[in-house]
């Protein structure tokens, strides 16, 4: 996506130096947008655990790309494959819940292992790397059609007036390596010229819709309006929410929805106002092997530090204040679980289904077993 008038990717091999990943450093936006050099697989594992990139498919690819950073490590090291296996293990142990980042690893390591000589495993590394990468842009893109046709019935139904679309956190090009996938069809809405606006929930603690959605919409010139969390049921009560996209960080083969903290009540209230909603995603997100996400996805516990503080520009630089009590403890639940029964569709690169494992397997026969 555009970047002023610049298009990028949010990560991708250095021009003239391919030993050299560069990654957009997600924690300084909206204020400042910066790119990072990352060379090592610790280095690799540090900007996925603490954020300077996120969103499922995004961390897949880093995942990808870090496991190729481990090929021309582990050609220096004494062992090759051992220093792959604890590579693998070190990003695996990065984040729990977006079932991307163990697909890539495991994609990567079944890769290498087709390989012979050292040079000819750095170079599958390499090239799969990159293919992990732009098969999620693609994947990313055809989502943004199927999510389109969703979008043209409303704004028929509406009469041409603009339509109303309600996101959690981001699943928007920067939780990706392009398009996004809940931001897809509204990017490709946006583009083909039919009135919509989307209501961004700005998604405490750490505020990737008020930071990176709204970012994204922004300069892209996508109408948008930033809610606080809590005011979605109240929209959706006055008929200003014709249908809800999110993402996910994992999917249940049988349609249960892991996504940011919050997307459960979006859903309740959903259910509640007869609002269609739907999930996004690429097949890279699906957990072909767990069949009840409340009682088996994992859900990541991350540090206290996040709900009692909050940043933001002042004075010309980025700055942390502490808003609650400091004796108070805090509880930081990363994700949440939607049961199928709240989801009304799952918009796929193949296409639309419902969040049941009849229709998901239909959709994706080489899964079924
Ligand atoms: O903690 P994050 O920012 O990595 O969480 C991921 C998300 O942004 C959302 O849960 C998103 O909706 C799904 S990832 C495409």
């Amino acid at each position: 996506m555009n970047v002023g008038d610049r298009n990028y990717r949010t990560i991708w091999l250095k021009g003239g130096d391919e030993a050299v990943v560069q990654l957009i450093d997600q924690r300084q936006l909206p204020h400042r947008f910066v790119i990072e050099d990352i060379s090592t697989v610790e280095q690799m594992c540090a900007a996925i655990r603490d954020m300077h990139v996120r969103g499922a498919g995004l961390i897949g690819a880093a995942a990808g790309y870090g496991m190729y950073l481990a090929a021309l490590e582990a050609a220096r090291a004494a062992v090759f494959d051992e220093h792959l296996t604890s590579a693998a293990a070190q990003l695996k142990a990065t984040r729990p819940t977006a079932v991307n980042l163990a697909w890539a690893v495991q994609r990567q390591l079944d890769a290498i292992a087709t390989a012979n000589t050292t040079s000819e495993k750095i170079e599958v590394a390499r090239s799969t790397a990159e293919t992990i990468a732009s098969e999620d842009a693609e994947h990313c893109r055809s989502i943004g059609q199927h999510g389109l046709e969703l979008i043209q019935q409303i704004a028929r139904r509406k009469g041409g007036k603009r339509v109303n679309v309600l996101t959690h956190c981001n699943a928007g090009w920067l939780a990706f390596v392009d398009h996004g996938s809940a931001t897809a069809p509204i990017y490709a809405a946006h583009d083909s010229g039919l009135p919509i606006h989307v209501w961004v929930d700005e998604t405490r603690p750490r505020n990737q819709g008020s930071k990176l959605t709204a970012w994204e919409l922004n300069e892209h010139g996508v109408p948008h309006t930033v809610i606080a969390d809590n005011t979605g049921g109240h929209l959706m009560q006055r008929g200003e929410v014709d249908l809800v996209i999110v993402g996910t960080d994992r999917t249940t083969y049988t349609g249960d929805v892991a996504n940011k903290i919050g997307t459960y009540l979006k859903a309740l209230a959903a259910k509640d106002n007869n609002v269609p909603f739907y999930v996004a995603l690429p097949s890279s997100s699906f957990d072909w092997q767990m069949r009840d996400g409340l009682a088996e996805i994992p859900i990541e516990e991350r540090g206290a530090e996040e709900v009692k503080h909050a940043d933001g520009w002042a004075d010309g630089r980025q700055v942390e204040v502490r808003v609650t009590p400091e004796a108070s403890p805090a509880a930081n639940y990363g994700f949440d679980v939607t049961p199928r029964r709240l989801v009304t569709g799952l918009i796929t690169e193949r296409g639309i289904c419902k969040a049941d494992e009849a229709e998901i397997l239909a959709m994706f026969p080489e899964h079924a077993r």
